[in-house]
């Protein structure tokens, strides 16, 4: 049986590690017969090695979401590897520790405009830089964390996110016409560098296998995995704005 992306061209970021959410969504596309490019920032060699561990070789581009030169030669250069994409993931996010963890009230706004600059305005950014490869229509997607409710410790990430999502429904507006889905795969707390890094993750984690409905396992990336293929797929043709939640169902209780 051919694979749910079976000649699927797709660029993917955010591999650091490989608990990265974008290492599993990179082996579970190529498993199902996608070509991959991958992108990596700041440590290359580091991003090159956990690359490795992927079933197939996959090229690494640099690309810095903040960096112009390298988002204005991002199409040229992916075009060395495949002729054109079908689809792109989006799973970058960074915020300084002001806006993680320490009091809300205090992070300053040079704080806060980074976290949006690198978590949301790059999913623009992103979509931007690759449009030309994507002629004949595709799929981009982009990683949330339901940002629709105030979480502990999440804070400045939080309207980042929030951010993020308002970003994904413009995007979804503006990009549709040229045949272009754009949505979010909104997932349940996940044991990531990028988690690890929140203080107080540990309280946000806790007790989510016990409210969902389905139950929650945060070291499996399986299922936000397949969201991730199944949202770069041809399986969701009519979707597009959308945050597919993958949380085993926390976002529809209240308590
Ligand atoms: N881990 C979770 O609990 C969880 C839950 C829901 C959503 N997410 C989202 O998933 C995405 C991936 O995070 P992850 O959990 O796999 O952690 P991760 O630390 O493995 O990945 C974050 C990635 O962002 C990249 N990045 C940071 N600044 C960048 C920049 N300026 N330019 C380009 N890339 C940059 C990092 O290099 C890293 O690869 C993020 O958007 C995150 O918010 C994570």
């Amino acid at each position: 049986m051919p694979g749910l992306l079976e000649g699927k061209r797709l660029l993917i970021t955010g591999i650091i590690t490989d608990a990265s959410l974008a290492f599993h969504a990179a082996k579970m596309a190529q498993e199902q017969g996608a070509k991959v490019v991958l992108t990596g920032f700041g440590r290359m060699s580091l991003v090159e090695r956990i690359a490795r561990r992927l079933p197939e070789p996959a090229p690494v581009l640099e690309l810095d979401v903040q960096n112009q030169e390298q988002l204005d030669s991002l199409a040229g250069r992916v075009r060395e590897h495949v002729d054109g994409l079908d689809g792109v993931l989006h799973s970058i996010g960074f915020a300084p520790q002001t806006c993680l963890g320490a009091p809300f009230m205090d992070a300053p706004s040079a704080d806060v405009s980074i976290a949006v600059d690198v978590s949301a305005f790059s999913f623009k950014a992103l979509a931007q830089a690759t449009l030309p490869l994507m002629e004949g229509g595709g799929s981009i997607v982009g990683m949330d964390f339901d940002a629709r409710v105030a979480w502990p410790a999440y804070n400045w990430m939080g309207v980042a996110k929030a951010a993020l999502e308002s970003v994904n429904r413009y995007l979804a507006r503006d990009l549709g016409p040229k045949g272009i889905r754009v949505n979010l795969v909104s997932a349940g707390p996940m044991k990531t560098m990028a988690a690890k890094s929140i203080p107080g993750f540990m309280e946000l984690e806790e007790g989510w296998n016990d409210r969902a409905p389905l139950g929650w396992d945060s070291a499996d990336p399986i299922p936000t995995a397949k969201a991730v293929c199944v949202a770069l797929s041809d399986w969701l043709p009519a979707t597009t704005g959308s945050m597919i939640m993958v949380d085993g169902g926390v976002h529809a209780l209240g308590i």
